[in-house]
């Protein structure tokens, strides 16, 4: 493919074999550079840096595209990221055979969600076209979408959905992932054997809370959450059949009272784990699946092979223990998946799930994003609008 630089220095085209020459608008007077929002250190928000000079992304395999970003969704670890959280894991994530040798993963850029549109496709990809509408989730060993182009593997790529803007639809694909991870490939539960089970979400406010009532209901299950009483009334307009809420009292109490769960998704962590595995139904296959793990914590103060190994040691004891007591103990974990991308957008073009923002930013906004997610108390998710496009 080839850039080109106008007189204007407003207008990239690329030229793909076999497709169109196509024209793209981009800020910069260079394609070489793009405008970001990014870390050069861990550290508060004061770390945040916006320049017009972040380096242009380029595919580097064959599988890859780069999309223009139209809205970038925050997250919770994005905030700990910036503070230098999973630091040790994520840059031998981003480095394995430590072929740089800098040890240096700066200039970082943020952002896990992204909806735009492809810009530039990898000759292996076949799936997807320029111009097409996508949205991703983008893991957090990769550059994010706080700037104007970001690249990723095609698996990784899902179209959008036709029914949402950018900037809604930036506020699915991570929690989506997050979820459909804990959920079906730990839970083991999937639209066909839903119906009627009982399910129990810690933490049903935010993000991954909001997201997983709306698919469990989709798919047929009970679901009862917890959340502050200021919640209540949001959590059941989204579907959840039963609330709990945690700030009225020890909230083990209430949940002892109600008949016994098929699976808990744990989004708090914490003591939860003293108490919520004997909500569960003991010998039927009952799981608990906590999104709180100290697997990044473990690497980043022990170093990659101790902190793995007190991690396998970990979670075999804990699996082990409750093992014993007819019940599974999981842990789980972000994985991005453009398939399971691909059916979140049906269930969400169906009208099954709706995203919840709770605040847009503007590109220039960034900063103020983040104070707000430092904030806590999510009652869904933060988007940053980066370029207008599409319905936006
Ligand atoms: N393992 C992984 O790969 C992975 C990936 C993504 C996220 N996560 C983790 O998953 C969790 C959920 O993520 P998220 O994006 O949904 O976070 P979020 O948007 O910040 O939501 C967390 C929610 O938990 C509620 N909460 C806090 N303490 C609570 C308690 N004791 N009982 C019930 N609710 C409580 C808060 O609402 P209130 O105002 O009601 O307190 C808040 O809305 C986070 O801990 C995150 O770090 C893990």
């Amino acid at each position: 493919s080839q850039n080109v630089v106008t007189a204007h220095g407003t207008i990239m085209s690329c030229y793909v074999p076999g497709s169109r020459t196509r024209r793209f608008s981009v800020s910069s007077r260079c394609t070489t550079v793009m405008p970001a929002w990014v870390i050069d250190t861990y550290g508060n928000n004061d770390v945040l840096r916006f320049t017009k000079n972040a380096s242009f992304p380029v595919i580097n395999y064959p599988n890859e595209v780069i999309v223009k970003v139209f809205a970038a969704g925050l997250n919770p670890l994005d905030v700990s990221m910036r503070g230098g959280h999973g630091a040790a894991t994520l840059s031998m994530k981003r480095d394995p055979l430590n072929i740089k040798q800098t040890g240096s993963e700066f200039p970082l850029v943020l952002g896990r969600d992204v909806s735009g549109v492809i810009m530039e496709c990898g000759l292996d990809v076949k799936y997807f076209r320029e111009r097409d509408e996508v949205w991703a989730a983008i893991p957090p060993w990769k550059q994010g979408s706080l700037a104007e182009f970001v690249v990723l593997s095609g698996n990784e790529v899902s179209h959008k959905p036709k029914s949402l803007s950018h900037t809604e639809a930036a506020a699915i694909p991570f929690v989506a992932m997050t979820a459909w991870s804990a959920l079906v490939n730990t839970g083991g539960l999937s639209k066909d054997n839903c119906a009627k089970k009982r399910i129990l979400i810690l933490g049903g406010s935010g993000g991954v809370g909001t997201f997983s009532i709306q698919m469990l209901k989709a798919w047929g299950a009970h679901v009862t959450v917890t959340c502050s009483q200021n919640a209540e009334q949001f959590l059941r307009g989204l579907g959840a059949d039963h609330v709990v809420d945690y700030t009225a009292g020890p909230v083990e109490e209430p949940l002892s009272a109600l008949e016994k769960f098929d699976l808990i998704l744990d989004n708090v962590g914490g003591d939860t784990e003293r108490w919520a595995l004997n909500l569960l139904k003991p010998w039927s296959g009952a799981k608990y699946v906590t999104l709180v793990t100290p697997f990044l914590q473990n690497t980043d103060r022990l170093g990659i092979a101790d902190g793995m190994m007190q991690t396998a040691a970990t979670v075999a004891t804990k699996a082990l223990k409750h093992l014993v007591k007819g019940v599974h103990y999981r842990w789980g974990l972000f994985a991005p998946s453009g398939p399971a991308l691909d059916e979140v957008r049906e269930m969400v073009d169906a009208g099954q799930i709706r995203p919840v923002v709770e605040e847009t930013f503007s590109f220039s906004q960034v900063p103020q994003a983040f104070e707000k997610m430092e904030k806590g108390h999510a009652r869904g998710k933060t988007v940053v609008q980066i370029s207008k496009g599409g319905q936006d």
